[in-house]
């Protein structure tokens, strides 16, 4: 028998966002919203500091948990930010982007035939890791209430079995822009002390975040949605997952990090040898000054998507048989389109036809077909043509 590729690797479903971005790619013209990125460019301060740390040295391995200098960067950040004190020699990993540290993570959490629950509608590759780890998934959607995404508790206790280890949510949520509340958080928590399972909680968009805030009131200086850790002891069976590349616009860089109960966080540190080694080390240099010198960059850049939300909301409002929940942190919009049955067809012929590029909702998982993926982290300009285009498609089916 000729060697072949590997069951366990083949039955790991592709992502249908990429499948709709190859042929995106094959065209020219288009008004790219598929992909969850920002069409700025990473700051200057922050690609100097990478430059600095080349010229400084920084082009050497590293420690497998990071720089102790980044590691103690992120530490400061959390205290300022969230007011959680660390352990940056116990509590945190740095890893080669948010990515990475889901698939370290979940490796830890996970032996071959565990389960996991994962919330969706949520972006593939959490339920893509776990499969990759040779583990279960069982995905339970969020429910819509009156407008608002909530969490579907029954659902979840109706979903573990003795084999569940781990519960994985986002917040805020990728596609939906659902931000876990106080009340969820205590409730996630809660369950999962009660049933052993490690709470894995995806925080990678936590500063694009838009709180309503009273009329003509002053917002806050540093804006952030209040993250697990707040909740949560240092002895509690908790992952936190964090990145670089959408709150300081660095997806090329490939930095994020992992906060964790410490027995969790130092095989992480092992594991992470024999999977990239490290982060690279002038990006580790530049998140420092990221997370040091970010903030004014930040907020002109959330002034930014908070207009360009409500501008697609607007026009969204205006089509017919189209509901859209509003979003309250992250940069995407998540319509629901009425009668629509097949979201992968739908996208495929909305950009042959009119060159909008949006992702299918079924790429999202349980509770996702029906809607499409709008991100709206791209110039106005896009995004006004993207709703004409898609709300006279929508006229014409
Ligand atoms: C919910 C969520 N988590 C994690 C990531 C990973 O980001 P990165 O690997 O670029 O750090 C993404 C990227 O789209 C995401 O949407």
């Amino acid at each position: 028998m000729p060697a072949s590729v590997a069951a366990s690797a083949l039955a790991v479903e592709h992502s249908r966002i990429r499948e709709l971005a190859e042929v995106a790619m094959t065209m020219n013209g288009v008004l790219k919203l598929y992909f969850g990125e920002s069409n700025l460019p990473t700051p200057e301060y922050i690609k100097r500091a990478a430059q600095k740390a080349m010229a400084d040295g920084f082009t050497f391995y590293t420690e497998n948990a990071g720089l102790p200098s980044t590691r103690q960067a992120i530490a400061r950040y959390y205290e300022e930010l969230q007011g959680v004190r660390l352990d940056p020699a116990g509590e945190i990993v740095v890893t080669a982007s948010g990515v990475q540290a889901l698939n370290v993570g979940i490796r830890c959490a996970l032996d071959p035939g565990d389960e996991a629950i994962v919330l969706t509608p949520a972006w593939p590759n959490g339920s893509a890791i776990v499969q990759m780890a040779n583990a279960l998934v069982r995905q339970v959607p969020h429910v819509l209430c009156g407008g608002r995404y909530e969490i579907d508790f029954d659902a979840i206790e109706a979903a573990i079995t003795p084999r569940t280890r781990l519960l994985l949510y986002t917040s805020p949520s990728n596609p939906l822009g659902w931000v876990a509340t106080e009340a969820d958080q205590d409730r996630l928590l809660e369950l999962a002390r009660r049933r052993d399972l490690w709470l894995l909680a995806d925080e990678v968009y936590d500063r694009l975040y838009y709180p309503d805030l009273p009329p003509k009131s002053k917002p806050p200086d540093r804006v952030f949605a209040p993250s697990i850790l707040r909740k949560a002891t240092r002895e509690d069976a908790v992952m936190v997952v964090q990145s670089f590349s959408k709150t300081w616009c660095m997806t090329g860089w490939r930095v994020g990090w992992m906060v964790a109960r410490k027995d969790l966080a130092a095989r992480a540190t092992m594991l992470n040898e024999f999977i990239v080694s490290h982060a690279p080390s002038f990006g580790q240099r530049a998140g420092e000054t990221a997370l040091l010198w970010g903030e004014m960059a930040l907020r002109e850049m959330m002034i930014r998507l908070r207009a360009n939300r409500d501008l697609c909301l607007a026009a969204l409002s205006k089509m017919p048989g189209v509901t859209t929940p509003k979003p309250e942190g992250a940069f995407y919009l998540f319509p629901k389109i009425e009668g629509l049955t097949d979201s992968f067809g739908f996208c495929k012929k909305l950009l042959l036809d009119t060159s909008v590029g949006l992702a299918p909702g079924v790429a999202f998982g349980a509770g996702g077909e029906g809607s499409v993926r709008i991100c709206y982290a791209a110039e106005r300009e896009i995004l006004e043509q993207a709703m004409v285009r898609l709300g006279d498609f929508l006229k014409s089916r």
